[in-house]
């Protein structure tokens, strides 16, 4: 398993193939909400198994110090085998050499501790996007 930081607009089937079948499929979210608009300007991951693209993420920067991570997916085929966690720690990783020292996500309820495991932390009380129950979370980034 390899997970790469990719164009968007080289990556785009990929990215949108794993986002499919996870968001629409499986969760049933409009594909409205789930493509934004905010994909261009964003920095995303995949993960390959071979030449398969099994997971993905992306990372919006929302000021100097502050960035978001979205889109978190794994294809169901590959989940339990720590691609999502290797996803988060790309991620984050990538963020801290960008002198990012908050990561911002609002995570579906059910993901609270896939996202506590990797030392995030509840702020506030749950709220509901795309029909589904979400808390948003964040993740100190020291030194
Ligand atoms: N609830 C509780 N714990 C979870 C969990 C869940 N839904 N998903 C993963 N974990 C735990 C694992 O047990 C593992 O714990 P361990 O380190 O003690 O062994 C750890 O989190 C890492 O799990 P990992 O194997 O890396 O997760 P994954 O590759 O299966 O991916 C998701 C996790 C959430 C990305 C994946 O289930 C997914 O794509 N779900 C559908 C889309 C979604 O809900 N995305 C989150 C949007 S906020």
């Amino acid at each position: 398993m390899t997970i790469r930081v990719v164009k968007y607009d080289e990556a785009i089937a990929d990215i949108q193939a794993v986002r499919h079948a996870v968001f629409q499929i499986e969760q049933g979210v409009d594909p409205a909400l789930e493509f934004d608009g905010e994909d261009e300007a964003a920095t995303h991951l995949l993960a390959y198994v071979d030449q398969t693209a099994v997971g993905t993420t992306r990372m919006r920067y929302l000021g100097d110090r502050l960035a978001k991570v979205e889109r978190v997916a794994v294809l169901p085929s590959h989940r339990g085998q720590r691609i999502g966690r290797l996803l988060m720690e790309e991620a984050i990783a990538h963020l801290r050499a960008n002198q990012i020292v908050t990561v911002k996500i609002n995570a579906q309820t059910h993901a609270r501790q896939f996202y506590e495991k990797l030392g995030f932390l509840q702020v506030g009380d749950e709220f509901e996007e795309a029909g589904i129950p979400h808390i948003e979370m964040r993740l100190p980034l020291d030194g």
